[in-house]
């Protein structure tokens, strides 16, 4: 009847308004977005199908089950990004805050179950002041629940997490399980605890931009992996990196429609400079090689020493790594190690093939390094290039010593192709260091050390410094041009599309973690 369908209608302006016009306009004020009009920015339009719009809290304490708001404080439900099928939760800080009820998360777990279910992506926007307090316990095992799923879920379905707002305690070890954390300058801050106990535990003074805000998390600590000027680009940028991405564990990342042609890139003949210790920047390579401006940095103000993302090669996607001589002249470090490492394991948990540019001097020394476990922290990109099974390719553009050319790819370590440009230098170290250790009597007893050392450096550097002494052995599979790269990929991730490679069985393996 009419009178029930006007019941309806009202039913749901009531829950379009969330905390209510003065809530919004504070919301507003702040330089933020609802939870609804962001998800009207983010999905295809007319797409979202909302889910439990009418659940609301179950609580009774502090006078709590006075006030109630349909949604409790969380926008549920599914829709479309670029076409394909994406689940979302925003949370909407003009109700409580945003605040986690079980209720609250009752929802989030609904749609978290449904995603792994049937194979898509799960988006979080977080803006939230944290667990339910009028709840307590209640609130906490909502986490938990969540938390739970992100693991479960982990690997099987892309999991996204924008922090859009608060997001502390507990609730950030959701987003720091997810894949990737997106968040937004100036309006979005995560920690563990904030700067008031902060002041109290360390007496430290610090504000919540400077302790826990997306630069900080995108710079310093790594826990962010874009830093976003502002809620608009944020989305923007989530909508982009879905498009590397596949749905699920079983399927491929989606395809872009690519003619080949002559794929010759002269201006990578010229990038290496003629000295050795001369930076350049890998960018300019993986630019160069990579389909037009289809690179998506990953991580890029944190350990910039190593460059990580997405790019397409004639239409199909790949994860690049690539040591960053401009930065550290590209040494492995802690950060620049764990950065990498996680990036190669979505990458083989989404089935997306690993190119991996080299150009490595060793490992960072020192102290710092040593005592914060530059071991166990090296180990782990080890690890994760050991056990992917995705196709791998690999060019040695130039350094490839010690330790690190074993680290980067190498084809002992299990990878498909391994390239390496004519300014290759394959050794265990530098050639001056390695003159002065081997030849270090001859240099000691010679009339003339400088001359003698010159001249053992030179020997050296003609015996090692260069690609073919691998080449000769296998390691190397072909020296090739620099301007033939990009053809070379193309033909190589061609030949290497239906790989199939399984590791032992095992419950699991005990990465160093
Ligand atoms: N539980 C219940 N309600 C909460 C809440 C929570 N954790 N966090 C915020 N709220 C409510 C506030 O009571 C307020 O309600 P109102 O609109 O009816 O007045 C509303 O959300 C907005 O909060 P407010 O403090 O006015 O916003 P703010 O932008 O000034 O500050 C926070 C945001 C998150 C810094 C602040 O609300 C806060 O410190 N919250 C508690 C954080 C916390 O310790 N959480 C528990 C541990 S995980």
């Amino acid at each position: 009847s009419q009178e029930k369908i006007e019941e309806l209608r009202k039913k749901n302006a009531e829950a379009l308004k969330g905390g209510g016009e003065q809530r919004i306009a504070s919301q507003h004020k702040k330089g933020k977005l609802t939870a609804r009009e962001r998800l009207s920015l983010l999905l295809d339009e007319g797409s979202f199908q909302e889910l439990d719009r009418f659940v609301v809290h179950r609580s009774k304490q502090f006078g709590i089950d006075k006030e109630k708001y349909p949604g409790d404080g969380v926008v549920t439900g599914y829709g479309a990004i670029g076409g394909r099928l994406v689940y979302v939760f925003s949370q909407d800080f003009t109700v409580f805050g945003g605040s986690l009820s079980e209720t609250h998360a009752e929802k989030i777990c609904k749609i978290m179950d449904m995603a792994m279910k049937n194979g898509a992506p799960v988006i979080g926007l977080n803006d939230s002041g944290g667990a339910r307090i009028q709840e307590g316990v209640n609130s906490l095992g909502g986490y938990a629940d969540i938390f739970y799923r992100n693991t479960l879920a982990s690997g099987v379905i892309p999991q996204i997490s924008a922090v859009m707002g608060p997001c502390a305690g507990g609730a950030v070890y959701s987003p720091a399980i997810t894949d990737f954390i997106f968040m937004v300058k100036k309006t979005s801050y995560m920690f563990v605890t904030g700067p008031n106990v902060v002041k109290t535990v360390t007496h430290e003074n610090v504000s919540a931009e400077d302790l826990g805000g997306a630069t900080a998390h995108s710079s310093k600590s790594g826990v962010a992996h874009f830093a976003c000027g502002n809620e608009v680009d944020c989305l923007d940028r989530i909508k982009k990196l879905l498009s590397y991405i596949p749905q699920n564990c079983e399927e491929g990342p989606p395809l872009v429609e690519y003619e080949v042609r002559d794929e010759k890139r002269p201006g990578l003949d010229n990038i290496i400079p003629s000295h050795p210790n001369q930076p350049y920047d890998m960018r300019e390579v993986i630019e160069e090689i990579t389909d037009t401006h289809s690179f998506l940095e990953v991580h890029q103000d944190f350990a910039e020493n190593i460059v990580v993302g997405f790019a397409r090669l004639a239409g199909k996607s790949v994860g690049i790594v690539g040591n960053q001589p401009a930065s550290l002249a590209g040494v492995l470090d802690i950060n620049s190690s764990t950065k990498a490492a996680r990036f190669v394991r979505f990458c083989d948990c989404f089935n997306i093939p690993l190119l991996v540019l080299v150009d490595v001097p060793g490992f960072l020394p020192g102290t710092d390094q040593e005592w914060n476990g530059i071991i166990t922290n090296g180990a782990k990109l080890l690890y994760a290039f050991s056990e992917a099974t995705v196709p791998r390719i690999t060019v040695i553009t130039r350094k490839a010593y010690g330790g690190a050319y074993d680290v980067m790819n190498s084809k002992h370590i299990g990878a498909d192709l391994n390239f390496a440009w004519p300014s290759a230098e394959i050794a265990v170290m530098g050639p001056k260091g390695a003159a002065e250790i081997i030849f270090k009597k001859e240099i000691a007893a010679s009339d003339n050390p400088e001359a003698k050392l010159e001249e053992k450096v030179a020997d050296y550097s003609e015996q090692f410094a260069n690609p073919y002494t691998a080449a000769e052995r296998g390691f190397i599979d072909e020296v090739i041009m620099p301007h033939e790269t990009r053809e070379k990929l193309i033909r190589g991730f061609d030949m290497l599309e239906n790989k199939v490679d399984k590791l032992p069985r095992k419950k699991h393996g005990n990465m160093p973690l």
